[in-house]
């Protein structure tokens, strides 16, 4: 049987290209060497590609990658495939942008198409989305940092432009501290922060505007933090839900990364009635930002009330041997190499004719 020819890519131009070294070889690794040839291709955080010979290195975040030569003409290298998967993070990778590429070239890829990629890359978008589909979320406000000033984006879009203490004033009469400010398009938590004063929103909106224009400024919800990975095209299948225990006062960019009291529980302990209503709820936002593929469904059990909250929807969720998404299968009874097979099958199968 002819081998699939698979193309993995990983690295990237995000914040998130060191997370991505680490999920990227992890798949490598653990795909059927059977059943692809695999071109391993890493993106630096320039732009430029670069074919990766494997090896069997478990990288750690923070890891420069190894054995890597020139790729000249990365749109031919890829034209050749018969399949791609890109394990991106972040902006251009999990964004749309690649994806759009691949729409170009005509080569299948694993994961959301441009639509659902780009969506729930934009906090700010995807919640839009998410109200439209009457999930229950956390209460936000809409900004846009321009030359120093900021625009406030009402409920109908109308804007007006203030100085960055005048926004700060309307952002405290409409939600209540604690609030997490955040950039739009962000991922692993990079330009986030909680703050509890308005001298902490003045400097919490004048850093997440160094990662995006666009800010979402969100009531804190105080909850467990439940996440749901989905996989499929128009039919469906939700993981079992687990828990993230985060080591510090939020899941920041170092508890997820660097802080080994962080951990998972999988399955969470809750009543099957609250899980299969998160399943459900997973099914919705992913088919809500017209989702393909695969993606992991992040939410908040609130602590007083019991309400189920969405918080977001990642397209490329962590592939690390010790990420979320893998593992929430895993505990089903699928193995993260058939949790692989099964994802580039989705991909073969959902091509755009
Ligand atoms: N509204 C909120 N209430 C409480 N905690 C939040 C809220 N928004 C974000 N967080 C915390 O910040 C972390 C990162 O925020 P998130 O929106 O998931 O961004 P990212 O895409 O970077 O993962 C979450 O895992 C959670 O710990
Ligand atoms: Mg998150």
């Amino acid at each position: 049987m002819n081998k699939l020819k698979l193309a993995v890519i990983f690295g990237g131009m995000s914040t998130e290209h060191d997370v991505s070294i680490v999920s990227g070889t992890s798949v490598i690794r653990k795909l059927d060497k059977e059943k692809y040839d695999i071109f391993a291709i890493y993106i630096d955080k320039e732009g430029y590609w670069y074919e990766y010979n494997p090896c069997e290195k478990q990288y750690k975040v923070g890891d420069n990658i190894d054995n890597i030569k020139n790729i000249n003409n990365p749109i031919e290298y890829i034209r050749k495939m018969d399949c791609i998967f890109p394990v991106l993070h972040g902006l251009y990778g999990e964004d749309g942008s690649i994806q759009g590429l691949f729409e170009l070239i005509k080569v299948p890829y694993v994961g959301c198409k441009v639509l659902a990629s780009s969506i729930s890359m934009d906090k700010v978008y995807t919640k839009i989305i998410f109200e439209k589909a009457g999930l229950n979320q956390a209460k936000y406000i809409y900004i846009r940092e321009n030359n120093g000033k900021y625009i406030y984006v009402d409920d109908n879009f109308n804007e007006t432009i203030y100085f960055l203490d005048e926004v700060c004033k309307i952002i405290e009469e409409k939600l209540k501290y604690p609030m997490f400010i955040k950039p739009s398009n962000s991922g692993s938590s990079v330009g986030i922060n909680k703050v509890k004063d308005i001298q902490e929103l003045e400097k919490a909106i004048d850093y997440a505007a160094k990662f995006d224009k666009k800010i979402l400024i969100e009531e804190g919800i105080n909850g467990r933090e439940i996440e749901c990975a989905v996989l499929g095209n128009e039919e469906v299948e939700a993981s079992c839900i687990g828990e993230i225990l985060s080591a510090e006062e939020f899941y920041s960019y170092d508890s997820k990364y660097n802080n080994n009291e962080s951990v998972t529980v999988i399955p969470a302990n809750m009543p099957k009635e609250i899980s299969n209503k998160i399943k459900k709820l997973a099914i919705k936002a992913f088919k809500a930002v017209n989702g393909s593929g695969l993606s992991r469904v992040d939410f908040f059990i609130e602590k007083d009330t019991n309400k189920i909250i969405i918080n977001e929807i990642n397209t490329l969720p962590g592939f690390t041997n010790i990420s979320m998404y893998p593992k929430l299968f895993e505990a089903v009874g699928i193995n993260y190499s058939n949790l692989l097979d099964k994802m580039i099958e989705l991909a073969i199968e959902g091509k755009v004719k």
